[in-house]
């Protein structure tokens, strides 16, 4: 038996009603705005206070780890309520809101419509491309050592399950180049797939994954970035930097809903990455006696019933911060992160691991009391001066990370850095 795509969706329900609930009312959720005050360089004050008024965050808390998880702006609230309420009202699971959202995911990221699938957060992005790929046993995968368990983990399973060989490189704080560098070091006949973050975890060193895509392309070798760190922290665009295959969460520095997550796979070597799980939406044609046909782009990743209400508002969340202004966003992170850098250099007994130079990091600065426990340091920052940073304790480190997004203020990476200067001399 075949069962056609349009036979199929009439079947379980959603073709006319789904539609039907897409009209001006949900559509509006999406592009629901600020209403910010026009951006004047001569009164940017009055612009980045509005900004920061969109977000709703405990006043006794100075929130610096969207590295961890992001805030979301008033209007991502209110566009996964208006849109819950709508879906519920009616019973409707809101499937065709997809459609639309994706268009806005893809405008954002530089990919077309479909290239991009929406998942539950980077990890599931990252574990779709590594259990998708055709990898056999003795093939190899290079990830820099750094990499987050949710970028680490989906290949070391494969590493488990089909035996690929897992090969780290340390990444080079001192060098784009040196990163390039190591890669090709490690690159051998049987390399398949290389993946680096785009925002290291620990340190916030930016890769150059622009000349690794170039390398990768050049040896035939699959490319994926983890951009977790860098979607809403660094203006890019998926087909200018080249990757193969991109993952990111939307509840990070996008300040999207948490469980929320895109997976970017370009549109050439789509079929190239199986899809390990499969149902309902998948597939535009199947039956029972062997056929079955995915459905068009990186869409056939996802499956089942979801929550269109997500989605709806991490399409809100990328508007807002259109709205804001993409270069804006980034220069407000990077422009704070070099401010803390700034003032933690001069602290003796201070170590800075992040790369200096703003063409190795962004919005994020990790730093060392050396001697002292990250536990220490980062329970110190948050119970004595309600600083909410991030310890760091992976790859042997005892640090603190630090992250700087639009809602934070130049007054607030001040008190940080006094009080690390107050940590410090009372150590
Ligand atoms: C580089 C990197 N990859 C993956 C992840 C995992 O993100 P998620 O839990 O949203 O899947 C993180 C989380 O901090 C990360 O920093």
């Amino acid at each position: 038996m075949t069962v056609p795509r349009k036979t199929f969706l009439r079947q379980i329900g959603w073709g006319t009603l789904g539609v039907a609930l897409a009209g001006d009312r949900l559509a509006a959720a999406m592009t629901s705005e600020a209403k910010l005050p026009v951006f004047e360089p001569s009164r940017s004050d009055q612009f980045w206070r509005a900004v920061r008024g969109q977000y709703e965050l405990a006043a006794d808390l100075t929130y610096l780890n969207t590295g961890g998880l992001g805030p979301s702006p008033r209007v991502v609230g209110e566009a996964f309520a208006s849109t819950t309420r709508s879906l519920q009202g009616r019973l409707d699971t809101g499937h065709a809101l997809f459609d639309e959202a994706r268009r806005v995911v893809a405008d954002f990221f530089g990919a077309a419509p479909d290239e991009v699938c929406f998942t539950r957060n980077t990890t599931e992005g990252n574990s779709i491309v590594a259990a998708g790929l055709d990898l056999r046993a003795g093939d190899e995968v290079i990830l820099e050592s750094h990499a987050h368990p949710g970028g680490s983990l989906p290949w070391l399973n494969q590493a488990k399950r089909r035996g690929i060989a897992v090969k780290v490189f340390e990444p080079d704080p001192s060098s784009p180049t040196g990163n390039l560098e190591r890669i090709r070091a490690l690159i051998r006949s049987r390399t398949r797939a290389v993946q680096v973050s785009h925002v290291t975890a620990p340190t916030g060193i930016l890769m150059p994954v622009r000349e690794i895509a170039a390398l990768a392309r050049e040896q035939s070798i699959w490319f994926h970035v983890d951009g977790a760190q860098s979607s809403g922290m660094v203006p890019f665009s998926l087909r200018e930097i080249g990757c193969d295959s991109f993952a990111t969460s939307g509840h990070k520095w996008l300040g999207g809903p948490r469980e929320t997550g895109v997976l970017f796979i370009r549109r050439e070597r789509n079929d190239e990455v199986s899809p390990a799980h499969v149902g309902a939406y998948s597939s535009c044609d199947f039956d029972f006696d062997g056929r079955l046909t995915y459905a068009d782009g990186a869409r056939r990743h996802e499956y089942g019933t979801r929550n269109a209400a997500s989605v709806v508002a991490l399409a809100a969340a990328i508007r807002f911060q259109q709205e804001v202004g993409r270069t804006r966003v980034a220069d407000c992170g990077a422009s704070l992160a070099q401010r803390v850098q700034a003032g933690l250099a001069p602290i003796r007994g201070v170590e800075i691991l992040t790369p200096a130079s703003p063409q190795m990091r962004a919005a994020m600065t990790t730093f060392a009391v050396p001697g002292v426990e990250a536990a220490r340091l980062f329970g110190y920052l948050m119970e004595h001066h309600a600083l909410r940073c991030r310890p760091v304790t992976e790859t042997g480190l005892q640090a603190v990370r630090v992250s700087t997004h639009v809602f934070n203020t130049p007054a607030e990476c001040d008190r940080l850095i006094a009080a690390v200067r107050d940590f410090v001399r009372a150590t």
